[in-house]
């Protein structure tokens, strides 16, 4: 086995330990623009073309079967899901395999940042998380936790999934400058649920300086090496490990609650129980912030019901379509929130203000 050399950051992102991992992503990197570029564009034209001959001809376009019995057999859209599934396993396989060989330096670094500040994690190795929050969602080998060092390779294959575009931070800063605090401007406490490597977590709390910014996750490895990476940049967050739908905090004691890429994540069960539960540890007139998939649809266009169905399938989201088939303003409302939208998209999610009247 290679001693580990110390390559660097690129921007907020520590580089791999091996080079040819990096490159490994990078040429994963050029398949995802290719796919979403020049590729994407042709798709387009050929999904248009397919969709005008079906509707001419009469063909049904509702249903799931449907779409998938028009648009699989079209070589280049079948040459689409075959390279950016291939691209996902790419990198998810390269970048894992370069941080297992060194795993125990790993550990041990973790370790040493478990009792290291600025700020805290808190975790409990013995605690069994429910069945549904380990499912491998975007076929990542093992789950958000099941690896105890996935945070490592995570943090990279998302560089790779995001086009190149996580290094900065750059999703999570634009995010964090449309956070919405509440209209009184007073923010003393912010949690950001699913907070995942806390990139979210750690942008928050640079632009609410004052405040105490805790991240809360399911997945032990992940708050543990956003603690380790929020404590290398010197922003003093807390990260616990928890349930979104029991996070055991007292009633309203944020000021702030944000979620980004949540919801399609879990089932519409935890969805609901997530939703009650940001309501009551809000205080009156706080803001629960949802970034995520647009929803309540009541008839897709064909290409976008059969590329959802692809994610889901190839993917590895098992809840998302149950996600986008729901209403969730509708949701919000019910349990008592004020919906307002916001402006900005990122990827795929939009931006939801739900006020807890004040
Ligand atoms: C797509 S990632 C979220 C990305 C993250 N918010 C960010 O800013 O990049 C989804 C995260 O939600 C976590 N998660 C899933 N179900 C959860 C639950 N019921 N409670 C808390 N975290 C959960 C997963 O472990 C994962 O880290």
């Amino acid at each position: 086995m290679n001693a580990i050399i110390d390559r660097g950051w690129v921007g907020r992102l520590k580089r791999a330990p091996e080079l040819n991992a990096d490159s490994y992503g990078d040429f994963c990197e050029g398949m995802r623009a290719f796919i979403f570029g020049r590729l994407g564009a042709t798709v387009k034209v050929e999904a248009d073309a397919t969709i005008s001959k079906a509707k001419e001809t009469g063909r049904p376009l509702e249903r799931t079967n449907d779409v998938r019995a028009l648009f699989d057999p079209v070589p280049v859209i079948a040459t689409r899901n075959r390279m950016l599934r291939s691209a996902q396993e790419m990198m998810w396989r390269r970048y894992r395999e370069s941080f297992q060989a060194h795993a125990a330096t790993w550990e041990s670094e973790l370790a040493s940042f478990d009792k290291k500040g600025p700020g805290t994690v808190t975790y409990d190795p013995a605690w069994d998380p429910p069945a549904y929050v380990k499912h491998p969602i975007h076929i990542q080998p093992g789950g958000y936790g099941g690896d105890p060092i996935c945070g490592y390779w995570y943090h990279h294959a998302s560089n790779v999934f995001f086009v190149g575009a996580n290094t900065q931070d750059e999703y999570h800063l634009s995010l964090a400058k449309a956070l919405r605090p509440p209209a009184d401007g007073k923010v003393k406490r912010v949690i950001d649920l699913g907070c995942s490597i806390g990139q979210l977590t750690v942008t928050a709390k640079e632009r609410f300086k004052d405040a105490e910014v805790t991240g809360l996750d399911v997945a032990a490895a992940q708050v543990r090496y956003a603690h380790k990476r929020a404590a290398e940049l010197g922003v003093e967050c807390h990260f616990v490990q928890r349930l979104a739908e029991d996070t055991k905090y007292p009633d309203g004691h944020f000021d702030m609650v944000t979620a980004f890429l949540l919801f399609h994540e879990v089932t519409l069960e935890a969805g609901r129980k997530i939703v009650a539960e940001a309501f009551r540890i809000l205080r009156p007139g706080g803001v629960f912030n949802v970034f995520d998939f647009p929803t309540g649809f009541k008839s897709y266009d064909p290409y976008f019901r059969y590329f959802m169905e692809i994610d889901h399938t190839d993917n590895g989201e098992p809840y998302e379509l149950d996600f986008i088939a729901s209403d969730f303003d509708a949701l919000l409302t019910k349990t008592g929130f004020t919906v307002e939208r916001g402006a900005q998209d990122v990827m795929l999610a939009r931006t939801t203000y739900a006020i807890k009247p004040a």
